[in-house]
């Protein structure tokens, strides 16, 4: 699948929002897994949206700090050791990925947006990112970081300004997108929830990119569309894809 290039410092404008597979595609699969990713591409996800969690040194796909909700295991995703991890049921006897494994596997059939859930994740993220574009053919413009943790997301940028990075807000801060304009973002993904006109144009005014996550009726994407975002998260891609071939 053609990926809708996007440039790390020029926002498309395209009247088609970008579709992003939310966890993969958590409406059909297990979320953050190979095959979550595979049905996300399967359902025409331009990019597959990801949770990074830290585990004993290394990234792994996964929402939750612990292990409870969504594998048979118990314990926070931090404290367990790999082999605990790597042998626990994700659902549908799916395994926990790394974010290596994700590189490999998804092979730039889509873009892939990591949003890093933990502090101490951006050194590590940047050896890995770099060894995707370096070693495994990736382009720059095929990976974006995002995060709520804006330190986190400033610390990555520092040490590697490749990397293109986005804002998460879930609310309307008092200076609206100006954090993501210090952080460098080449984007801000906004809350369903708390969408603000002043928001959106203050984004807008600033170049940057606007995904909105997570967005499952097709009433509010077809709304959104209206607005003319540039992008939103879904657990049911085919659901944007589909009013996208219609439109
Ligand atoms: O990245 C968008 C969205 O995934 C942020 O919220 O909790 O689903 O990771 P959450
Ligand atoms: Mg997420």
């Amino acid at each position: 699948m053609a990926i809708r290039q996007i440039s790390p410092t020029a926002p498309i404008r395209s009247p088609h929002p970008l579709v992003f597979g939310h966890r993969g595609a958590r409406g059909h699969a297990p979320e953050n897994t190979l095959l979550g990713i595979e049905t996300g591409i399967q359902l025409g996800a331009d990019w597959i949206e990801v949770d990074v969690q830290l585990n004993a040194g290394r990234l792994v796909l996964m929402h939750d700090p612990t292990l409870d909700r969504t594998t048979n295991g118990q314990g926070m995703v931090a404290e367990v050791s790999p082999a605990y991890l790597d042998a626990l049921d994700a659902g549908r006897g799916q395994r926990i990925p790394t974010v290596q494994q994700a590189f490999a596997y998804i092979d730039r059939r889509a873009g892939l947006n990591l949003e890093l859930k933990a502090r101490g994740t951006a050194a590590i993220l940047v050896q890995q990112i770099r060894y995707a574009v370096q070693d495994m053919g990736w382009d720059w413009s095929e990976i974006l970081v995002s995060s709520f943790d804006l330190q986190e997301l400033r610390q990555l940028k520092t040490l590697e300004p490749r990397i293109a990075v986005g804002a998460l807000y879930c609310g309307v801060p008092l200076d609206y997108a100006a954090s993501a304009t210090a952080l460098g973002a080449r984007s801000v993904h906004l809350s369903h929830e708390f969408l603000s006109p002043d928001m959106l144009a203050d984004a807008r005014a600033r170049g940057l990119a606007i995904y909105v996550y997570t967005v499952n009726r097709p009433a509010e994407i077809e709304r959104l569309r209206a607005l003319g975002v540039d992008g939103l998260f879904t657990d049911y891609p085919e659901r944007a894809s589909i009013l996208d071939r219609v439109a």
